[in-house]
Protein backbone atom coordinates (compact mmCIF):
# COMPACT_ATOMS: atom_id res chain seq x y z
CA UNK A 1 0.00 0.00 0.00
CA UNK A 2 1.22 3.89 -0.56
CA UNK A 3 -0.28 6.97 -0.11
CA UNK A 4 -0.11 9.66 -2.98
CA UNK A 5 -0.63 13.10 -1.60
CA UNK A 6 -1.85 16.20 -3.54
CA UNK A 7 -3.32 19.60 -2.95
CA UNK A 8 -4.96 22.61 -5.06
CA UNK A 9 -6.54 25.72 -4.09
CA UNK A 10 -9.73 27.69 -5.42
CA UNK A 11 -10.89 31.46 -6.85
CA UNK A 12 -13.52 31.17 -4.69
CA UNK A 13 -15.55 28.60 -2.39
CA UNK A 14 -18.08 27.75 -5.31
CA UNK A 15 -19.47 24.20 -5.88
CA UNK A 16 -18.66 23.82 -9.75
CA UNK A 17 -15.19 25.12 -8.86
CA UNK A 18 -14.72 22.77 -6.17
CA UNK A 19 -15.72 20.00 -8.79
CA UNK A 20 -13.55 21.25 -11.49
CA UNK A 21 -10.64 21.52 -8.97
CA UNK A 22 -11.21 18.18 -7.23
CA UNK A 23 -11.54 16.22 -10.76
CA UNK A 24 -8.51 18.30 -12.29
CA UNK A 25 -6.68 17.02 -8.79
CA UNK A 26 -7.67 13.25 -8.95
CA UNK A 27 -6.49 13.00 -12.39
CA UNK A 28 -3.24 14.63 -13.04
CA UNK A 29 -2.99 12.61 -9.57
CA UNK A 30 -3.59 8.96 -11.51
CA UNK A 31 -2.25 10.69 -14.86
CA UNK A 32 1.38 11.26 -13.02
CA UNK A 33 1.08 7.75 -11.30
CA UNK A 34 -0.21 5.65 -13.93
CA UNK A 35 -2.92 4.69 -11.65
CA UNK A 36 -6.47 2.55 -12.72
CA UNK A 37 -9.05 3.60 -10.74
CA UNK A 38 -9.78 0.24 -9.21
CA UNK A 39 -5.86 0.10 -7.79
CA UNK A 40 -7.21 3.52 -5.56
CA UNK A 41 -8.51 1.74 -1.95
CA UNK A 42 -9.53 5.30 0.10
CA UNK A 43 -9.46 9.07 -0.67
CA UNK A 44 -9.46 11.15 2.23
CA UNK A 45 -9.69 14.80 1.91
CA UNK A 46 -9.49 17.85 4.05
CA UNK A 47 -9.93 21.33 3.18
CA UNK A 48 -9.48 24.52 4.99
CA UNK A 49 -13.06 26.22 6.76
CA UNK A 50 -13.38 28.73 4.08
CA UNK A 51 -14.33 25.81 1.65
CA UNK A 52 -18.45 25.49 2.66
CA UNK A 53 -20.28 25.04 -0.63
CA UNK A 54 -19.45 21.63 -1.72
CA UNK A 55 -17.73 18.15 -0.76
CA UNK A 56 -14.62 17.04 -1.64
CA UNK A 57 -15.62 13.72 -1.65
CA UNK A 58 -19.06 13.74 -3.44
CA UNK A 59 -17.15 15.54 -5.87
CA UNK A 60 -14.68 12.91 -6.54
CA UNK A 61 -17.42 10.47 -6.96
CA UNK A 62 -18.83 12.63 -9.75
CA UNK A 63 -15.40 12.75 -11.48
CA UNK A 64 -15.98 9.10 -11.68
CA UNK A 65 -13.59 7.73 -8.78
CA UNK A 66 -16.39 5.96 -7.28
CA UNK A 67 -15.22 2.71 -6.49
CA UNK A 68 -13.27 3.49 -3.76
CA UNK A 69 -14.30 4.85 -0.15
CA UNK A 70 -14.28 8.29 -0.04
CA UNK A 71 -13.81 10.91 2.89
CA UNK A 72 -14.33 14.70 3.52
CA UNK A 73 -13.09 16.67 7.08
CA UNK A 74 -12.21 20.33 7.75
CA UNK A 75 -9.04 21.61 9.02
CA UNK A 76 -9.14 24.41 11.77
CA UNK A 77 -8.33 27.93 11.13
CA UNK A 78 -4.22 28.33 11.31
CA UNK A 79 -3.15 31.67 10.97
CA UNK A 80 -1.20 32.31 7.56
CA UNK A 81 -2.04 29.12 6.38
CA UNK A 82 -3.31 28.82 2.96
CA UNK A 83 -6.60 29.91 2.03
CA UNK A 84 -9.32 28.45 0.10
CA UNK A 85 -7.35 24.63 -0.15
CA UNK A 86 -7.84 20.81 -0.74
CA UNK A 87 -5.52 18.95 0.16
CA UNK A 88 -5.97 14.91 -0.69
CA UNK A 89 -4.34 11.00 0.50
CA UNK A 90 -5.11 8.51 -1.89
CA UNK A 91 -4.20 5.08 -0.36
CA UNK A 92 -3.37 2.82 -2.79
CA UNK A 93 -3.00 -1.10 -3.40
CA UNK A 94 0.59 -0.94 -5.72
CA UNK A 95 3.93 -1.68 -5.46
CA UNK A 96 5.36 1.93 -6.58
CA UNK A 97 7.17 5.29 -6.10
CA UNK A 98 4.15 7.81 -5.65
CA UNK A 99 4.43 10.91 -7.39
CA UNK A 100 2.81 13.65 -5.05
CA UNK A 101 0.94 16.12 -6.86
CA UNK A 102 0.58 20.35 -5.79
CA UNK A 103 -1.67 22.31 -8.05
CA UNK A 104 -1.85 26.00 -8.42
CA UNK A 105 -1.51 27.84 -5.06
CA UNK A 106 -1.11 24.67 -3.02
CA UNK A 107 2.31 24.38 -5.07
CA UNK A 108 4.06 26.36 -2.42
CA UNK A 109 3.43 23.50 -0.07
CA UNK A 110 5.96 21.27 -1.08
CA UNK A 111 8.86 23.84 -2.04
CA UNK A 112 10.67 20.18 -2.56
CA UNK A 113 8.09 18.68 -4.85
CA UNK A 114 7.16 21.56 -6.59
CA UNK A 115 9.91 23.94 -8.50
CA UNK A 116 10.13 27.32 -7.82
CA UNK A 117 7.95 29.67 -9.65
CA UNK A 118 9.18 32.89 -10.78
CA UNK A 119 7.04 35.52 -12.60
CA UNK A 120 8.74 38.73 -14.79
CA UNK A 121 6.63 41.70 -15.24
CA UNK A 122 7.87 44.60 -16.57
CA UNK A 123 6.27 47.77 -17.76
CA UNK A 124 6.86 51.67 -17.99
CA UNK A 125 5.72 53.39 -14.95
CA UNK A 126 2.02 53.58 -14.11
CA UNK A 127 1.30 50.54 -16.13
CA UNK A 128 -0.02 49.33 -13.22
CA UNK A 129 2.63 46.41 -12.85
CA UNK A 130 3.23 47.01 -9.15
CA UNK A 131 -0.79 46.68 -8.30
CA UNK A 132 -1.16 43.79 -10.81
CA UNK A 133 1.84 41.73 -9.01
CA UNK A 134 1.26 42.32 -5.59
CA UNK A 135 -2.26 40.45 -6.55
CA UNK A 136 -0.84 37.91 -8.30
CA UNK A 137 1.58 37.49 -5.47
CA UNK A 138 -0.76 36.72 -3.05
CA UNK A 139 -3.11 34.89 -5.04
CA UNK A 140 -0.29 32.35 -5.43
CA UNK A 141 1.21 32.67 -2.08
CA UNK A 142 4.42 33.70 -2.89
CA UNK A 143 6.98 36.50 -2.82
CA UNK A 144 6.32 39.97 -4.56
CA UNK A 145 9.75 41.54 -5.06
CA UNK A 146 9.91 45.68 -6.25
CA UNK A 147 13.09 45.79 -7.97
CA UNK A 148 12.17 49.16 -8.70
CA UNK A 149 12.17 50.17 -4.90
CA UNK A 150 15.69 49.03 -4.70
CA UNK A 151 16.79 51.36 -7.27
CA UNK A 152 14.65 53.93 -5.53
CA UNK A 153 16.74 53.08 -2.49
CA UNK A 154 19.97 53.77 -4.23
CA UNK A 155 19.10 57.02 -5.60
CA UNK A 156 17.80 58.18 -1.56
CA UNK A 157 21.24 56.88 -0.84
CA UNK A 158 22.60 59.53 -3.34
CA UNK A 159 20.78 62.29 -2.46
CA UNK A 160 21.21 62.49 1.02
CA UNK A 161 25.33 62.26 0.16
CA UNK A 162 24.59 64.65 -2.76
CA UNK A 163 26.78 62.50 -4.97
CA UNK A 164 26.44 63.55 -8.88
CA UNK A 165 23.87 60.95 -10.10
CA UNK A 166 25.70 61.12 -13.34
CA UNK A 167 29.25 59.65 -11.59
CA UNK A 168 29.00 56.01 -12.27
CA UNK A 169 32.33 55.57 -9.70
CA UNK A 170 31.48 57.70 -7.33
CA UNK A 171 28.14 56.00 -7.20
CA UNK A 172 29.55 52.57 -6.59
CA UNK A 173 31.90 53.97 -4.02
CA UNK A 174 28.43 54.66 -1.98
CA UNK A 175 26.76 51.98 -2.74
CA UNK A 176 29.10 49.30 -2.15
CA UNK A 177 29.19 49.52 1.42
CA UNK A 178 25.52 50.43 1.54
CA UNK A 179 23.25 47.89 3.78
CA UNK A 180 20.24 47.80 1.05
CA UNK A 181 17.44 44.57 2.27
CA UNK A 182 14.15 43.85 1.33
CA UNK A 183 12.22 42.17 4.31
CA UNK A 184 8.94 40.86 4.45
CA UNK A 185 6.00 41.52 7.07
CA UNK A 186 2.90 40.10 6.68
CA UNK A 187 3.64 39.76 2.83
CA UNK A 188 4.36 43.59 2.74
CA UNK A 189 7.83 44.32 1.13
CA UNK A 190 9.69 46.43 3.49
CA UNK A 191 12.90 48.77 1.79
CA UNK A 192 15.57 48.70 4.40
CA UNK A 193 18.38 51.32 3.65
CA UNK A 194 21.60 50.67 6.36
CA UNK A 195 18.75 49.37 8.73
CA UNK A 196 16.02 52.33 8.30
CA UNK A 197 12.68 51.20 6.72
CA UNK A 198 12.32 53.50 3.57
CA UNK A 199 9.67 51.95 2.31
CA UNK A 200 7.43 55.58 1.98
CA UNK A 201 10.43 58.01 1.74
CA UNK A 202 11.38 56.34 -1.57
CA UNK A 203 8.08 57.05 -3.25
CA UNK A 204 8.64 60.68 -3.44
CA UNK A 205 8.60 62.33 -7.16
CA UNK A 206 12.25 63.49 -6.82
CA UNK A 207 12.87 59.95 -5.77
CA UNK A 208 11.42 58.56 -9.06
CA UNK A 209 13.26 61.11 -11.63
CA UNK A 210 17.25 60.11 -9.46
CA UNK A 211 16.33 56.41 -10.16
CA UNK A 212 15.49 56.87 -12.83
CA UNK A 213 18.76 58.25 -13.55
CA UNK A 214 20.89 56.26 -11.17
CA UNK A 215 19.65 52.88 -12.95
CA UNK A 216 21.35 53.61 -16.05
CA UNK A 217 24.88 52.85 -14.99
CA UNK A 218 25.97 49.28 -15.83
CA UNK A 219 27.70 48.59 -12.84
CA UNK A 220 24.92 49.93 -9.98
CA UNK A 221 22.23 47.53 -12.35
CA UNK A 222 24.77 44.74 -12.13
CA UNK A 223 24.52 45.15 -8.11
CA UNK A 224 20.71 45.10 -8.02
CA UNK A 225 20.65 42.32 -9.84
CA UNK A 226 23.12 40.52 -8.20
CA UNK A 227 20.25 40.35 -5.54
CA UNK A 228 17.33 40.08 -6.97
CA UNK A 229 18.47 36.89 -8.66
CA UNK A 230 19.56 35.22 -5.04
CA UNK A 231 16.13 36.31 -3.51
CA UNK A 232 14.22 34.66 -6.96
CA UNK A 233 16.32 31.82 -7.12
CA UNK A 234 15.46 30.89 -3.29
CA UNK A 235 11.81 31.87 -3.24
CA UNK A 236 8.92 31.42 -5.77
CA UNK A 237 8.04 35.05 -6.57
CA UNK A 238 6.65 37.60 -8.71
CA UNK A 239 9.00 40.65 -9.55
CA UNK A 240 8.30 43.90 -11.21
CA UNK A 241 10.72 46.01 -13.56
CA UNK A 242 12.05 47.25 -16.56
CA UNK A 243 14.25 44.26 -17.13
CA UNK A 244 12.96 41.28 -15.74
CA UNK A 245 12.53 38.97 -18.36
CA UNK A 246 14.90 40.16 -20.57
CA UNK A 247 17.89 40.49 -18.54
CA UNK A 248 17.40 39.50 -14.43
CA UNK A 249 15.69 36.25 -15.32
CA UNK A 250 15.31 35.56 -18.69
CA UNK A 251 14.06 31.94 -18.09
CA UNK A 252 11.53 32.66 -15.61
CA UNK A 253 8.28 30.72 -16.12
CA UNK A 254 6.29 33.41 -16.60
CA UNK A 255 6.56 36.87 -19.02
CA UNK A 256 4.24 39.76 -18.77
CA UNK A 257 4.98 43.40 -20.06
CA UNK A 258 2.29 45.86 -19.57
CA UNK A 259 1.65 48.74 -21.15
CA UNK A 260 -0.97 51.76 -20.97
CA UNK A 261 -0.90 55.50 -22.88
CA UNK A 262 0.79 57.72 -21.16
CA UNK A 263 -2.00 59.82 -20.34
CA UNK A 264 -3.85 57.23 -18.28
CA UNK A 265 -0.46 56.12 -16.63
CA UNK A 266 -0.36 59.74 -15.36
CA UNK A 267 -3.34 59.25 -14.14
CA UNK A 268 -2.64 56.72 -12.19
CA UNK A 269 0.20 58.09 -10.26
CA UNK A 270 -1.85 61.58 -10.12
CA UNK A 271 -4.52 59.82 -8.13
CA UNK A 272 -1.92 57.27 -6.17
CA UNK A 273 -0.31 60.67 -5.29
CA UNK A 274 -2.95 62.78 -4.24
CA UNK A 275 -4.22 59.27 -2.58
CA UNK A 276 -1.33 59.87 -0.45
CA UNK A 277 -1.41 63.57 -0.32
CA UNK A 278 1.25 64.96 -1.90
CA UNK A 279 0.15 68.06 -4.07
CA UNK A 280 1.10 67.49 -7.91
CA UNK A 281 0.55 69.23 -11.42
CA UNK A 282 -0.97 66.84 -13.70
CA UNK A 283 0.38 68.18 -16.55
CA UNK A 284 3.96 68.40 -15.34
CA UNK A 285 3.64 64.63 -13.58
CA UNK A 286 2.78 63.82 -16.89
CA UNK A 287 5.94 65.22 -18.34
CA UNK A 288 8.33 63.91 -16.17
CA UNK A 289 6.63 60.20 -16.72
CA UNK A 290 7.40 60.68 -20.62
CA UNK A 291 10.55 61.42 -19.63
CA UNK A 292 11.32 58.79 -17.42
CA UNK A 293 10.12 55.62 -19.85
CA UNK A 294 12.44 57.83 -22.48
CA UNK A 295 15.42 57.53 -20.10
CA UNK A 296 14.45 53.90 -19.16
CA UNK A 297 13.80 52.64 -22.53
CA UNK A 298 16.64 54.56 -24.41
CA UNK A 299 19.57 53.77 -21.89
CA UNK A 300 22.25 51.64 -23.88
CA UNK A 301 22.26 48.80 -20.71
CA UNK A 302 19.23 46.46 -20.34
CA UNK A 303 16.86 49.29 -21.21
CA UNK A 304 12.92 49.01 -20.32
CA UNK A 305 12.15 46.35 -23.53
CA UNK A 306 9.67 43.56 -23.72
CA UNK A 307 11.22 40.21 -23.82
CA UNK A 308 10.38 38.41 -27.48
CA UNK A 309 8.56 36.06 -25.67
CA UNK A 310 6.77 37.97 -23.11
CA UNK A 311 2.75 38.34 -23.53
CA UNK A 312 2.21 42.21 -24.21
CA UNK A 313 -0.96 43.36 -21.94
CA UNK A 314 -2.35 46.73 -23.20
CA UNK A 315 -4.26 48.14 -19.85
CA UNK A 316 -5.49 51.08 -21.37
CA UNK A 317 -8.84 50.53 -21.16
CA UNK A 318 -8.62 47.60 -18.75
CA UNK A 319 -9.68 47.66 -14.71
CA UNK A 320 -6.89 46.10 -12.14
CA UNK A 321 -9.50 43.11 -11.82
CA UNK A 322 -9.51 42.65 -15.54
CA UNK A 323 -5.61 42.40 -15.65
CA UNK A 324 -5.43 40.72 -12.82
CA UNK A 325 -7.70 37.71 -14.28
CA UNK A 326 -6.14 38.15 -17.42
CA UNK A 327 -2.72 37.31 -15.80
CA UNK A 328 -4.06 34.58 -13.87
CA UNK A 329 -5.90 32.74 -16.51
CA UNK A 330 -2.70 32.82 -18.83
CA UNK A 331 -0.52 31.33 -15.81
CA UNK A 332 -3.20 28.77 -15.20
CA UNK A 333 -2.99 27.38 -18.50
CA UNK A 334 0.30 26.17 -17.61
CA UNK A 335 0.37 25.40 -13.81
O1 LIG B 1 9.05 50.90 -11.03
P1 LIG B 1 9.54 52.17 -10.37
O2 LIG B 1 8.80 53.35 -10.87
O3 LIG B 1 9.51 52.08 -8.87
O4 LIG B 1 11.10 52.30 -10.80
C1 LIG B 1 11.88 53.45 -10.51
C2 LIG B 1 13.00 53.57 -11.54
O5 LIG B 1 13.93 52.51 -11.34
C3 LIG B 1 12.55 53.47 -13.00
O6 LIG B 1 12.32 54.73 -13.59
C4 LIG B 1 13.70 52.77 -13.68
C5 LIG B 1 14.40 52.02 -12.60
N1 LIG B 1 14.19 50.57 -12.67
C6 LIG B 1 14.99 49.86 -13.52
O7 LIG B 1 15.79 50.45 -14.25
N2 LIG B 1 14.91 48.50 -13.57
C7 LIG B 1 14.03 47.84 -12.80
N3 LIG B 1 14.01 46.50 -12.85
C8 LIG B 1 13.17 48.54 -11.95
C9 LIG B 1 13.26 49.93 -11.91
Amino acid sequence: MVVIRGATTLEQDEKEEIRRAVAELLEQIANRNSLKKDEIVSIVFSSTSDIHSYYPAKAAREAGFDGCSLFSAQEPDIEGGLVLCIRVMLFVEKDMKPHHVYLRGAKVLRKDLSDIINVAIDGPAGSGKSTVAKRVARDYHILYLDTGAMYRACALKALEARADLENETALMDIFRDMQLGVVYEDGVQKTMLDGRDVSEEIRRPEISTAASVVSKHPSVRMHMVEKQREIAGKNSCVLDGRDIGTVVLPDADFKFFLTATPEVRAKRRYDELVAKGHSVDFEELKREIVRRDDRDSTRAFAPLKKADDAIEVDTTGMTIDEVVAFVKSKMQERI
